[in-house]
């Protein structure tokens, strides 16, 4: 018998208990407790299985069950007292069965060991937080789709390097960012898949001689299959660093989007008006609404973005199979799933409830001699000129236009057939801004019929 003051569950070898500064950088169990329903439900799963197969009888995997559940009610209503000293959600629930059940708690770990057990428990975390993923990127795809089919006339300024550039419609824009989060959806669903295969069973490393049945708890666990390989399955934290990877690509859409609605909110743009409820005042000047929740969101992308880099550090050395860095992988993976969930949240809430401007939208796409392009476009149309020649006939107009200090549809036809005698009046026809969108029919153009069809497939796709 190991002493006394050693660990109860590894401590036969052990003459003496750790070190204070060892008990604390060893020990998971500050953080690993968001793991309790899942070490629950693969231990429930692990000894129906060895009961199943004859391993333990059933009447002690019955008593193991139901000591789980036990075990778990306790903790969910918080009169569970977690231990240090017994350093993971895994000690600590074992330990306190061994309390609740006696004997037979000590058969549950037969065939397995804690590094398939936290492999196990960590993917079933994180694949629940795949599924929250793919319900707020849904949510927020629908608002969008819905600010898209009501402005899918507006105009407004389309930008490059945040110059007016050409005109666009409200709706494009927000299917723009349809696609975008759309991807992101695609990639987390494709992750899900491809990490739901079950490490249980695979033990330290090797297998185990017990003749388990691993389809039967990963079937029992919702995975699709048991992992092939033992050394793979204990060592592979690859399910989240995909999940972080999608997250941060998420995130920087998010960051993206949440840089426009701040720009668009301010007093110089006035795109947008975003709702009190997704605002904040100053405690000092009055007439401020700041775009806080927008911010928060730009700023928060940086710890998912972190978390992506601190965990493909903790793996890149690891030589097969288990080792203790991974414990390393669990905090991070926490703090960026809770960040991400709450931004696409926060998100959904601004779209929803922000009020496009459409007035201001539709002068802003006026300025900046927007239409252009239009006019060069009907230079080669109607003239026949080459694209670069009506380019260079345009730049002249928008220099004329500059100096009078007026829009390009505002020059008289005789001021602008100075500049080329081939312009006709019908050259007014394309500098409005409704023209410009309506004219740019091409597949995937911002045309309203073309932003109407892209809405319409997407609420077929989200029906
Ligand atoms: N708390 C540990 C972790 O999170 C559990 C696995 C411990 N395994 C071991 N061989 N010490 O990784």
């Amino acid at each position: 018998m190991s002493d006394k003051s050693s660990n109860q569950m590894w401590g036969g070898r052990f003459a003496a208990g750790p070190d204070a500064i060892m008990e604390a950088i060893n020990a998971s169990i500050g953080f690993d407790k968001r793991l309790a329903a899942q070490d629950i439900a693969g231990s429930r799963a692990h000894a129906a299985m060895l009961a199943a197969t004859g391993i333990i009888s059933d009447s002690d995997a019955e008593t193991i069950r139901e000591g789980l559940l036990t075990v778990l009610s306790e903790i969910e209503s918080g009169n569970f007292a977690f231990s240090t000293a017994l350093e993971d959600i895994h000690m600590n629930v074992e330990a306190r069965l061994k309390e609740v059940v006696g004997e037979p708690a000590g058969r549950l770990h037969t065939a397995r060991s804690r590094n398939d057990q936290v492999a196990t428990d960590f993917k079933l975390w994180v694949r629940d937080q795949f599924d929250a993923f793919e319900s707020g990127l849904l949510a927020l795809i629908r608002a969008l789709v819905d600010q898209a089919e009501a402005g899918a006339e507006w105009v407004m300024p389309g930008f490059t390097h945040l110059q007016t550039a050409q005109p666009v419609t409200w709706g494009h824009h927000m299917m723009a960012y349809v696609e975008m989060f759309a991807r992101d959806l695609s990639r987390a669903r494709d992750a899900r898949a491809r990490m739901n295969e079950s490490p249980l069973g695979a033990a330290a490393l090797a297998g185990t001689g017990f003749a388990i049945d691993r389809h039967m708890t990963a079937e029992a666990l919702g995975f699709a299959r048991p992992a092939a390989n033992s050394l793979d399955a204990v060592s592979d934290r690859d399910f989240a660093l995909e999940f972080l990877s999608t997250a941060s690509i998420c995130a920087m859409h998010l960051s993206r989007f949440a840089e426009e609605l701040v720009i668009w909110s301010s007093a110089q743009f006035r795109f947008v008006a975003l709702s009190d409820r997704f605002s904040t005042g100053s405690s000092i000047m009055p007439q401020k609404k700041n775009p806080d929740a927008a911010e928060l969101i730009r700023a928060k992308i940086g710890r998912i973005f972190g978390a992506n880099v601190a965990l493909m550090t903790v793996m890149k050395g690891l030589p097969l199979a288990y080792s203790k860095d991974m414990q390393e992988d669990k905090e991070q993976v926490f703090d960026a799933a809770d960040n991400l969930m709450l931004a696409l949240a926060a998100m959904e809430g601004m779209v929803k409830d922000m009020t496009a401007n459409v007035a201001n939208l539709e002068a802003a796409a006026a300025a900046g001699f927007s239409t252009a392009t239009d006019l060069a476009d009907w230079l080669v149309r109607e003239t026949g000129l080459p694209f670069r020649e009506a380019h260079h006939v345009t730049g002249a107009l928008v220099a004329m236009a500059e100096k009078k200090g007026c829009d390009l549809p505002d020059l008289t036809l005789a001021e602008m057939q100075t500049v080329s005698g081939a312009i006709t009046e019908g050259i007014h026809d394309v500098l409005g801004v409704h023209n410009s969108v309506a004219s740019r029919l091409s597949y995937g153009g911002t045309a309203p019929v073309r932003v109407r069809e892209q809405v319409a497939r997407w609420k077929e796709i989200l029906a």
